[in-house]
């Protein structure tokens, strides 16, 4: 029996590559897994206060659906959120839950791609946008971000690949895979040229706060009349993500959204509610400090840093310094493998470290790279870059 091609043309580089670790794992080898951006597999614990408020919100709430749109005292705390933050003018109708992030990507791309038609996303990207798109019949097409200038959005390159069937923008700022945190100059020139062109634009911040060289800013901070979706979460700064929760925000002041909007609210309806009772907790998350922020980033920026400078000394890589996020992505400057793809299948084989083929964020500007997390502790990463090392001088 055939399954569909949109279905079998799916791939998710991040966790494809577990399977061929899986098969070594079985056979007794030891794999450090540099893999996935989920900081709860390392030292990083969901706070304590957030984790009670589940407990509390199992015994409190009925245990039943919620509603599609989202739980209205969470959309309400997600709104001082985002006025406070971006300082953006906006209610609890333009907030609505989704099932992480990705369920957003999901939605919006369903509601705004007809086959053919083109969404716009940095190279190299967060696969979802790319794949998602292709799913629903359209052409991801990705605007050049400049290695050399810590992964800066080329801003004429971008301009250049728009064309008429380009949908919306994508933004990720941080960025997932290259740790770069875009300049204010950069967004709003990105901005502009969206409001020139009548496009808006997806900006993904779910590592808003997980900056180390810098402040975030949004875009929708910096331009005030560009139709924007806010796309955001607890995975990564809450340290949640298996609770699934995400959330978009539809900052459009001039009602431009409206169509696609009211299409984003039938999806929700379609797949009933996110999960209740997380809802109700993670409230707790957004009205509470966030005490544990300081020493996260502490840590990451430590690992981050030995990351930076223990890959930059290998043989045949370099390395830009990532400024936010968890993520590192070094480029093979070594001919020795035709492809990121076989580096990484010989990386894992050979130094039974496990990274992700750059190509998997993006066929054109992600090639020749792979992604790392920084996320373990400096001892763990210390015996991975020296297991990669001993790989790399002897592959020579
Ligand atoms: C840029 C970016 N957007 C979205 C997601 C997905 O987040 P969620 O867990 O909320 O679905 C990730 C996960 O790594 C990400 O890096």
């Amino acid at each position: 029996m055939k399954a569909t091609k949109r279905t079998m043309g799916i791939s998710y580089a991040i966790r494809d590559v577990l399977l061929p670790a899986r098969e070594l794992e079985k056979k007794g080898v030891e794999i450090i897994k540099l893999h996935i951006g989920d900081p709860n597999k390392y030292d990083f614990e969901t706070p304590k206060h957030v984790r009670d408020a589940l407990c509390v919100a199992v015994e409190k709430c009925d245990n039943g659906y919620e509603e599609s749109e989202g739980n209205f005292e969470l959309r309400q705390a997600i709104v001082e959120k985002e006025r406070k933050k971006n300082k953006i003018d906006v209610e609890v109708e333009d907030v609505i839950i989704t099932n992480g992030v990705t369920e957003s990507i999901q939605f919006l791309t369903a509601a705004t791609v007809e086959p053919g038609d083109e969404v716009l996303a940095p190279g190299p990207s967060y696969p979802s946008y790319m794949e998602f798109t292709k799913f629903f019949g359209g052409v991801p097409v990705t605007y050049r971000t400049i290695e050399e200038e810590n992964w800066q959005p080329d801003v004429d390159d971008l301009r250049k690949k728009i064309t008429p069937r380009t949908k919306f923008i994508v933004v990720i700022n941080p960025n997932n895979p290259t740790g770069a945190l875009y300049s204010d100059k950069v967004l709003k020139q990105i901005a502009d040229i969206a409001g020139e062109y009548n496009l808006f634009i997806v900006t993904d911040e779910i590592y808003d706060l997980m900056t180390y060289d810098g402040t975030h800013h949004s875009p929708a901070t910096l331009a005030k009349d560009v139709p924007m979706v806010l796309v955001n979460g607890f995975s990564k700064v809450d340290l949640l993500p298996g609770w699934r929760l995400g959330y978009s925000v539809f900052r459009d002041p001039t009602g431009e959204l409206d169509e696609i909007k009211d299409a984003v609210g039938r999806q929700l309806r379609l797949r009933l509610s996110a999960n209740a009772p997380c809802q109700m907790a993670v409230i707790e998350a957004l009205k509470h400090p966030k005490d544990h922020l300081g020493e996260m980033k502490r840590k990451l920026q430590e690992r981050g840093d030995f990351a930076y400078k223990r890959l930059n000394e290998i043989p045949g890589l370099s390395v830009r310094k990532p400024q936010a996020a968890f993520y590192i992505f070094p480029k093979i400057e070594s001919k020795r493998w035709k492809t990121d793809k076989e580096f990484v299948l010989d990386a894992l084989h050979n130094a039974h470290v496990l990274v992700v083929p750059g190509s998997g964020f993006d066929p054109l500007y992600g090639k020749g790279h792979f992604r790392a997390v920084f996320l373990p502790n400096t001892e763990i990463l210390g015996r991975a870059f020296d297991q990669l090392e001993s790989f790399m001088r002897k592959s020579k």
